[in-house]
């Protein structure tokens, strides 16, 4: 089987290198700088295990990359997986979606292999068969079902273990339109997995494209349930949002996941389809209260972290060391992490920012610029700060012990918005403040 992945962003890069483990893969993007560092084995993104994977596929020659899409026509399948922004009023911006289904359908016109495309991004109900078949139809001049197949295939890989979730996904969906898709479906998803791999559900490509906004709408909500119970945690001294998590999560029809109290969701996905997935509920004219609510409170995260800040301490002219810019560890990715919102908030009530991540530090300077003091390390950024603020739970920063912060701090003040110290023992040693924890002075 030769296989094309088109869009070589996070998600179709991650695809592509786990792809090509088993398949001939060929993995093409608009973008002809990234097309050349990937063919030089330059990786674009942090990503663990992708490094590898890449060298070996380099080496092997079962991967390459290109700027091209006319190696297409000779290819089984075409996994599209370009991006699915959001547009000014919540929807998704489908241009990506429109401009590589009319190059695929042009790419594959005088193909005579029945290539079948795979919707992999994320997309609204109705849109595989409402812009990417007619595209694909009208520039390839064949029928679906007869020239080409097409599929709904929606992926369900997490930043910061892309390859381990691509290599062992919880399950496969299928939206097939047609015979000839569900049957390469069935063929390339059992190469790949052998007999014993995940279940695989076939439904219509609206159900397909539904399992993917509906997953990732209850794990929103799950999110910012819990975040709303630290609130009310925090009105009763003594009381921990990670007990209460606990409590209701080993309710095994509740489950422990993604109740983890934070300064709420960020990342490529979770704002944006849940966004997407309330306006076009409106736009069916249904009632998204719900989802309304789920971003709502996602949205007062960060000033909530600013307010338990301010009752620790002022933030007039203090130095402030924010620890932490990607969304979640592992990545270094920024997009919509909440990290933002909190320093563009620390900054308009007069406080002074350094900041330090690990890995984000390049991406996050093309956005704070000179407003904020970057450090070299976590211990570089407590240096002589007024007030911690721990915003992602990497390593390095969930390393940082009670000394660390006695000993680097001008006044140590630490707000816990991850809730990745033990409130014991940071609570006795430090003015320690946490999302979710019943405000209660522990120094002795
Ligand atoms: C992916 C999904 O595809 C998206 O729907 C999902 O919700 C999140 O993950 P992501 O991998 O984050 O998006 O996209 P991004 O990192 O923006 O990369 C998209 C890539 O597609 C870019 O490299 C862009 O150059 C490329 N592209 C876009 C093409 O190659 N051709 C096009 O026509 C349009
Ligand atoms: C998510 C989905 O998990 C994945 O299935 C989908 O394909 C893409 O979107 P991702 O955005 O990479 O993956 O990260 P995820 O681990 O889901 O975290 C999203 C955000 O929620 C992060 O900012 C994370 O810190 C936050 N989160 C997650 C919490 O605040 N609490 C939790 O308990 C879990």
């Amino acid at each position: 089987m030769k296989i094309a992945v088109v869009g070589v962003g996070y998600v179709g890069l991650s695809t592509a290198v786990c792809i090509a483990t088993k398949y001939s893969t060929v993995a093409i993007d608009v973008n002809e700088a990234r097309v050349l560092n990937l063919r030089a084995g330059k990786v674009p993104i942090h990503e663990r295990g992708l490094k590898g994977l890449l060298t070996s596929g380099l080496e092997s020659k079962k991967l390459g990359f290109s700027s091209s899409l006319a190696s297409l026509a000779s290819c089984d399948a075409v996994f599209i997986t370009v991006g699915t922004p959001s547009a000014a009023d919540g929807s998704i911006e489908l241009s990506q979606i429109r401009n590589a289904s009319t190059g695929i359908g042009a790419a594959i016109r005088d193909s005579t292999k029945k290539p079948v495309v795979f919707l992999k991004s994320t997309v609204v109900p109705g849109t595989a068969r409402s812009v990417v078949r007619p595209l694909v139809e009208k520039y390839s001049g064949m029928n679906c079902g007869n020239g080409f197949g097409l599929c709904s295939n929606p992926e369900f890989l997490r930043e910061g273990s892309a390859i381990k979730d691509t290599l062992a996904p919880d399950r496969v969906v299928l939206g097939p339109f047609d015979d000839l898709s569900l049957r390469l479906a069935r063929t390339f998803y059992e190469g790949f997995y052998g007999r014993n791999g995940p279940e695989v559900l076939v439904t219509t490509p609206e159900g397909a494209e539904l399992v993917k906004y509906g997953s990732n709408a209850l794990l929103a909500t799950k999110v910012s349930l819990i975040n709303l119970i630290a609130k009310v945690s925090e009105k009763f001294p003594g009381t921990d949002v990670q007990d209460v998590a606990r409590g209701i999560g080993l309710d095994h029809r509740l489950g422990l996941h993604f109740l983890q109290a934070g300064p709420g969701f960020g990342g490529s996905c979770f704002p944006k389809d849940v966004r997407a997935f309330r306006k076009s509920t409106t736009d069916f004219g249904l009632d998204s209260s719900i989802l309304e609510s789920v971003l709502k409170i996602n949205e007062e995260q960060p000033q909530h972290v600013v307010e338990l800040a301010e009752k620790a301490t002022s933030l007039q002219g203090r130095e402030i060391a924010v620890l932490g810019l990607a969304f979640k560890p592992d990545t270094d990715d920024i997009r919509e992490s909440r990290s933002f919102p909190l320093i563009w908030r620390l900054l308009e009530r007069g406080g002074k920012v350094r900041v330090y991540d690990p890995v984000a530090m390049p991406a996050a300077k093309t956005v704070l610029k000179s407003r904020v003091v970057y450090s070299t390390s976590a211990q570089d950024c407590i240096k002589g700060a007024d007030l911690a603020i721990a915003m992602t739970a990497w390593r390095q920063i969930k390393s940082l012990t009670p000394a660390d912060y006695l000993k680097q701090m001008r006044s140590p003040v630490l707000v816990d918005a991850r809730r990745m110290y033990d409130p014991d023992e940071y609570g006795r040693k430090l003015r320690y403040v946490a999302v979710g924890l019943g405000s209660e002075d522990r120094r002795p």
